[in-house]
């Protein structure tokens, strides 16, 4: 077996020893002093004294594979098993290629023979060498898993933010610009209705339509800050949604759900509204499809919503494309109300699913805001707005 590359050569070794004869244990300590190691070593022959050694600190165990009344493996298992585990080295007079490889396969660091006692000291460098290496690498992957959950997290919040930054924007623009625009609208159409100059009724009918744009546009800007046909609840919302989707693109886009209205924890409709968003505006720009289904449904506690296009589905590539956020972006909204979201695709079309349990029925506000006043329906609008005028 090669080297460890330029292992670090101890001085003194701290060596458990699980060995039944002295002898044996005297000839394989001298075998390592002679190998340039030091070391400090406790012989120990029983099951409780080995547990009862393992209290110390040690570098290495070395057992013997049969042990009267224990055993080798069995000693294996006890440092597997424990909370910093050892290197592990299994030595024998006579030990079989398979339980040798099966001992290596259960984490032995190595084994040897007690014929080839010439390789201990170097086999012993080199299960501590691979041993530390390994615990490196676990602190790495742990170290790396922490930064990609911290990761995740500011995704979350940055997430979280922009909506309740856009829904403070969008309240804005309804009470202030909202409000003014209204009343000027009311304004002009007085003039109009009590001028007989037809010089000012052009402009004040010029001046009517101009605002009545402005208010569209207040409208559109608002929706897509904040979809306020949320407050109708999310079924309705989706409902509309679809209607929309299959009048803008005309492709077939049925909506199926399983109850007419749901009670929602305050949070879970926006991530499912937007999932169902994105989704929509994935098979406009990706798919090519001709038939989209939203399926929504509440059971076992579980919100699942799935949107299912016959497009030309898509590859782990197109997910790993480095600018595409949107699928990304959705995996990080669903982790904010607990759920997760599953993509399948195939020549046959993509389906994505929202999934979120819903754990308890403490704290779930209705879809409802406490005092909201549900917005009438209006045509294709989102009843984001204020009043039909
Ligand atoms: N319904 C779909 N059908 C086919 N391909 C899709 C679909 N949805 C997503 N994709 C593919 O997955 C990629 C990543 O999607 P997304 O994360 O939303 O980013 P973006 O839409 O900005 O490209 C898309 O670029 C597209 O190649
Ligand atoms: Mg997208």
């Amino acid at each position: 077996m090669p080297s460890h590359a330029a292992p670090a050569r101890r001085t003194s070794l701290r060596v458990l020893h699980l060995e039944d004869s002295e002898l044996d244990h005297e000839l394989e300590m001298a075998h390592l002093r002679r190998g340039g190691v030091q070391v400090e070593t406790l012989r120990v022959d029983s099951e409780p004294a080995f547990r009862a050694a393992l209290e110390e600190p040690w570098d290495i165990v070395l057992s013997d594979f049969n042990v009267p009344g224990f055993s080798g493996l069995a000693a294996l298992e006890i440092v597997k098993a424990l909370e910093r585990p050892l290197p592990f080295i299994l030595i024998s007079g006579e030990i079989g290629e398979d339980v040798a490889v099966a001992a290596m396969r259960n984490g032995a660091g190595d084994y040897l023979l007690k014929a080839n006692l010439a390789r201990l000291a170097p086999a012993v460098e080199h299960a501590i060498a691979a041993h530390e290496d390994g615990l490196a690498r676990e602190q790495a992957d742990q170290q790396l898993a922490e930064s990609r959950q911290r990761l995740s997290e500011l995704a979350q919040h940055l997430q979280t933010s922009v909506d309740n930054e856009r829904a403070a924007i969008a309240r804005e623009i309804h009470d202030d610009v909202g409000g003014s625009l209204t009343a000027l609208k009311f304004d002009i159409a007085w003039i109009l209705r009590h001028s007989s100059d037809a010089q000012v009724q052009q402009r004040a009918q010029a001046a009517l339509e101009v605002v009545t744009q402005a208010i569209e546009s207040s409208k559109r800007i608002m929706h897509n800050l904040h979809p306020a046909i949320l407050e109708q609840g999310l079924v309705a919302a989706l409902q509309w949604m679809a209607t929309r989707f299959e009048k803008r693109t005309s492709v077939a886009c049925v909506f199926r759900t399983s109850h007419e209205t749901m009670q929602l924890p305050s949070g879970v409709p926006l991530v499912a509204y937007r999932t169902a968003q994105e989704a929509l505006t994935n098979i406009t720009k990706h798919a090519n499809a001709s038939r989209v289904g939203i399926d929504l449904s509440l059971a076992a506690g579980t919100l699942s919503l799935e949107i299912s296009d016959n497009g030309v589905g898509l590859r782990d590539a197109d997910l790993a494309k480095s600018r595409s956020f949107g699928i990304r972006g959705l995996h990080e909204r669903a982790h904010t109300v607990g759920g997760w979201v599953d993509l399948s695709s195939s020549a046959g079309g993509t389906t994505l699913i929202l999934s979120v349990p819903l754990a308890d029925a403490q704290g779930y506000a209705s879809e409802f805001g406490p005092d909201t006043e549900p917005p009438r329906f209006e045509d294709s609008d989102d009843p984001s707005v204020w009043g039909t005028l």
